[in-house]
Parts: structure tokens; C-alpha cells; sequence
């Protein structure tokens, strides 16, 4: 990635995705440097899009698909020839982006969206110039309208909390994550602008750390009672009667129900299951992916040993060891006790009342 620049003025809420009118480009909250650093990447092509994605500067399902699609803009607006030209840079634009991780579906749901809306304009007879502008807005459009997702995940998930009780999360599907207010983290909020106590904790979601660095940081920055407590407290937080609640994000539920999510929710499931402990997923409708029959077919990302070996750069591993690092696990749908999205609350069964949901979009 090549230049960065200092933004440090004081914002309110920090917006991970940032359109700058001003000099036409993409500025990106690097999440990499969190909670330590507020930096925003300024990208202008779709290949610093591309290496944001891959890297993790950017993350989190639906952030992943928003930066994407300001991506194809980027790629293809110094484009020159007719619409014809333009519509095929489109479609090759949105097939590299696509290559940037494999599991998170927001991504190709985006993209997609992306190369649907310019196959639109090309056969009204648009013309290249007015393409252009139609793309960059259909980016922004998909970035409101998932921040208004994002706010009706937390009214339908709230309507499952009571005050005082506590939240376990994992991994990070806050507002840093997507448009703003995040999926899990979109009831916390709310319910701190109702004056409603929650206590949440926060795991800390080895080997990237994404809920110590972000969660964490996100919500004591807002003002929510948050504790961090290692991945392997889990059980034990559980076990003391603590946690009423366990609630994360994902990045693809199959047709059955099946949720891909951070590496160790599974693992949660499974606790919560032993406990009587209700687990929901939050997610937008465009998470769900009706063409993946089971999570045995959603592609599971791989991801460098070095997260692993020397995450953050201390070497806490033997040189040569042999590691296995898989960025996401499947949760069975057995375990979820619930799929909250912005269409209301879904339950078992899952495969039917899925199909129902897409039945009435
Ligand atoms: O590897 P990451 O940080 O992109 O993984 C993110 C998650 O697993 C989130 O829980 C998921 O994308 C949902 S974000 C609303």
C-alpha cells in the first residue's frame, strides 16, 4: 500500500469506509494499526483496494463488500472508450476484486451488485462518462443502505435482551466492520441510547485479535460495559453464570443454516450449547447464501502462518513448526439458537424458514 496519511480529528464514531468527495478516492480506516493508530489509507486504485481486503486493513463482512465496490469505481474510472469497453473493465474489475478472500459472500454480493448495475447501463445505451458516476453512487447506496441494516439488526436483536444481562461476543462485527453499528454489536449500541445495561464480553479472537483490538476498543470507546477476557475463558465466564447471551457476526450462511464465522465461534456454540446459553448470529440478508447448499461447501480462507508464529511481530513459536490456520470455522445449525437480520428473527428450522425469508424478498 503506498502513501498513508494522519487523520486524527476527533469524530464521533469512527467510520471504517470513508468516500472522499473532495480528492476522489477511498480513504480506509487502517484496522490494522488499532486500537493504537488512527490512520486512514488514501487508495485511488482498485489494486490498493485489492491489497486493503487481503491484508486486513479493511475486514468485516459487510466492510469488505462496501470498499469492494468503491474498488470497481476506482478501477474503471480512468477508463476510456464506449460503453462496451467500459462494461467489460466493469466485469473485469469486479472478477479481480473478487479474488481478495474467499469467504466473506458481502464480497461478491457487492461485486455483483456492481457488475449488475453497470450491465443495466450499458443496455439502456448510458454513456461511459454518466456509467461512471452511476457506479460510484451505487457504492455509496450500498454503504447507506447498510448502515439502515445494520440498525434494524439491532432493533430485532435488542428485542432478545433484557436489562443486566450479559453478552458474550466473538471476533469483531461492530460498526468497524460494516456502515456503521455493526450486526452483533448493532443491539449493544441501541441499547446504550436506551439507557439499558448490558455487559458484554468481549473475546479476545486469536490469532488476529480482532475482539480485543476492535471490539474492545470500539465499545469502550462508545461508552458500553465491556470486558475482555481471553478465548479460553470463555468456559469459564460461562460457567460462573455470567453470560446470558452469546451473540456474533458472520461472513456466510448456508441455505441450512450453517454459519461461517471467525475462527473459535464453533467453539463458543458448543460452550454455549453445554450451558443453556442461547447463540445468535447477526447478519445482513446479503450474508446469506442460498446457492451454498451446507457449511461444508462455503470456502474456508487459509491464512500466512506468521499470524500464528509471530503474530504482531514476537516470535512465540519454535522456527519450522508446522501450523494450521484457518481464518474462519463452521458452526452447525444445530447450535444456532437464532439468525437475527434486518427482515426480523429466523429459527429453526432453518433450511425452510430460510427459503421462506428469499421467498417473500
Ligand atoms: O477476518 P475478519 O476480521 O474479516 O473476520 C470477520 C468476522 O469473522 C466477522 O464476525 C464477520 O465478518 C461479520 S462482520 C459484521
Amino acid at each position: 500500500m503506498s502513501t498513508i496519511e494522519n487523520q486524527t480529528e476527533a469524530a464521533d464514531w469512527l467510520q471504517s469506509v470513508r468516500w472522499n468527495s473532495a480528492d476522489n478516492r477511498l480513504d480506509l480506516l487502517d484496522q490494522r494499526l488499532l486500537p493504537d493508530e488512527i490512520i486512514y489509507l488514501p487508495l485511488v486504485t482498485s489494486e490498493q483496494v485489492w491489497d486493503a481486503i487481503k491484508q486486513l486493513a479493511v475486514r468485516g463482512a459487510p466492510a469488505i463488500g462496501i470498499s469492494a465496490a468503491f474498488g470497481v469505481y476506482l478501477g474503471v474510472r480512468d477508463a476510456s472508450g464506449g460503453r462496451e469497453q467500459l462494461l467489460e473493465e466493469t466485469v473485469k474489475q469486479c472478477d479481480y476484486l473478487a479474488t481478495s478472500r474467499p469467504t466473506a459472500v458481502n464480497l461478491f454480493w457487492a461485486l455483483d451488485r456492481m457488475k449488475q448495475r453497470a450491465q443495466e447501463l450499458a443496455s439502456e445505451g448510458g454513456e461511459p462518462e454518466a456509467m461512471k458516476q452511476v457506479l460510484l453512487d451505487e457504492a455509496k447506496l450500498i454503504q447507506s443502505e447498510d448502515e439502515e441494516t445494520c440498525r434494524l439488526i439491532g432493533e430485532h436483536g435488542l428485542s432478545l435482551f433484557e436489562d443486566g444481562m450479559g453478552v458474550l461476543t466473538h471476533c469483531n462485527a461492530g460498526g468497524l466492520a460494516t456502515a456503521r453499528y455493526g450486526t452483533a454489536l448493532a443491539p449493544m449500541y441501541l441499547a446504550l441510547e436506551r439507557g439499558m445495561h448490558l455487559k458484554v464480553y468481549a473475546d479476545e479472537t486469536r490469532p488476529v485479535l480482532q475482539g480485543a483490538r476492535l471490539t474492545a476498543f470500539e465499545l469502550q470507546q462508545a461508552g458500553v460495559d465491556v470486558t475482555l477476557i481471553c478465548d479460553n475463558m470463555a468456559g469459564a465466564v460461562m460457567s460462573k453464570g455470567w453470560v446470558q447471551a452469546v451473540i456474533v457476526g458472520t461472513d456466510r450462511v448456508a441455505a441450512n443454516g450453517d454459519v461461517a464465522n471467525k475462527i473459535g465461534t464453533y467453539s463458543v456454540a458448543v460452550l454455549a450449547k453445554a450451558h443453556g446459553i442461547p447463540f445468535y448470529v447477526a447478519c445482513p440478508i446479503s450474508t446469506i447464501d442460498m446457492n451454498t447448499p451446507t457449511g461444508g461447501d462455503i470456502p474456508i480462507e487459509e491464512r500466512h502462518e506468521d499470524e500464528i508464529t509471530q503474530g504482531f511481530g514476537k516470535r512465540t513459536a519454535p522456527q519450522g513448526i508446522k501450523v494450521y490456520n484457518p481464518a474462519f470455522d463452521v458452526t452447525p445449525n444445530e447450535y444456532v439458537t437464532a439468525i437475527i437480520t434486518e427482515k426480523g428473527i429466523i429459527q429453526a428450522p432453518f433450511e425452510e424458514n430460510l427459503k421462506k425469508l428469499f421467498a417473500q424478498a
